[in-house]
């Protein structure tokens, strides 16, 4: 009776141990920032501890043999895995769908061109579209010219001087694919078209955006703020994905095309930088 009394002595003073270095590592780990599941897991690993040294001190089982040895034996391995695959299947940092949510946020922009089940199509287009940029590139290098993007606010920089038009206007015409690739017609009305009310017109945005204000629109919708349209700019309304999805040529063609669009009977509002 004594024996067991001591035992159960044992087992508290452990208990107690286990919890005070749980305590630590917890501390500890809070001091590293770790997050909140970690905290909570390296305390079950100092019960754990303690529980290891329970066991080395509790008191011999009576010894079996034949079919009870085997029997036991199968019943502990049993124990043993459906706590250890219960315990690793709670614990977040096991689990798939943790992983998977993970995976999922990174490849969220990529996924929704995709989604909208054009996948196929946009690869093919896109591949046609920057075979064509990459000429256009070529001929704009060997005239010297510079990029379309850094022309001066006001110039008609769809037909910078000493370019041809036939350059600049396959450029436009990439650019009115992208627009309609890329679907800003969802929020913006383009010849009466699309819009739903969410964005400003463009019809005239040619005349109140200078093409590298436009460029870094649509690089970083943060960065200007249209003028009316303030709750939304606050709400981020215009997606903040269009520099995963666009490469650089494709965003110089789409600012060359909102360049030409120049309708004064239009409304379309003025941005300005947010403070
Ligand atoms: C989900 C809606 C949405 C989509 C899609 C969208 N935009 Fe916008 N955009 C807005 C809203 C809302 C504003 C005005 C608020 C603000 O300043 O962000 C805006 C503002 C702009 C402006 C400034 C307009 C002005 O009058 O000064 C430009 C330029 C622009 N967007 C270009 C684009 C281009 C190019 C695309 C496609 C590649 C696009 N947007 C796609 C919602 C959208």
């Amino acid at each position: 009776m004594s024996d067991r009394l001591r035992f159960l002595k044992s087992i508290g003073v452990k208990l107690l141990g286990g919890g005070v270095v749980g305590i630590i590592l917890v501390g500890v780990a809070k001091g590293l920032s770790f997050p909140p599941v970690f905290q909570a897991m390296f305390f079950i690993y100092g019960m754990l501890g303690a529980a290891v040294y329970i066991l080395l001190d509790a008191p011999a089982l009576r010894p079996l043999s034949g079919l009870p040895a085997l029997m036991a034996l199968v019943a502990f391995y049993v124990i043993i895995s459906g706590v250890y695959i219960t315990g690793a299947s709670l614990l977040p940092q096991y689990d798939p769908e943790d992983e998977k949510g993970k995976i999922d946020k990174l490849l969220k922009a990529k996924r929704a061109a995709t989604e909208q089940g054009k996948a196929e199509e946009l690869l093919a287009r896109t591949k046609a579209l920057s075979e064509k940029a990459e000429a256009i590139m070529q001929r704009l290098q060997a005239l010297g010219g510079s990029a379309i993007a850094v022309a001066p606010p006001g110039a008609d920089s769809a037909k910078p001087s000493g370019m041809p038009s036939t350059a600049s206007a396959d450029l436009v015409a990439l650019g009115k694919e992208q627009w309609e690739l890329q679907e800003c017609y969802n929020c913006h009305k383009l010849f009466g078209q699309g819009g739903k009310k969410r964005g400003p017109e463009m019809d005239n945005i040619g005349n109140m955006m200078s093409p590298e204000q436009m460029r870094e629109k649509i690089l970083d919708p943060m960065s200007w703020m249209t003028e009316g349209f303030e709750k939304e700019f606050r709400k981020k309304k215009m997606p903040d994905k269009y520099k995963e999805l666009m490469d650089e040529k494709e965003i110089m063609a789409v600012v060359a095309y909102l360049s030409t669009l120049k309708d004064p009977s239009v409304n379309t509002p003025k941005s300005v930088k947010p403070n």
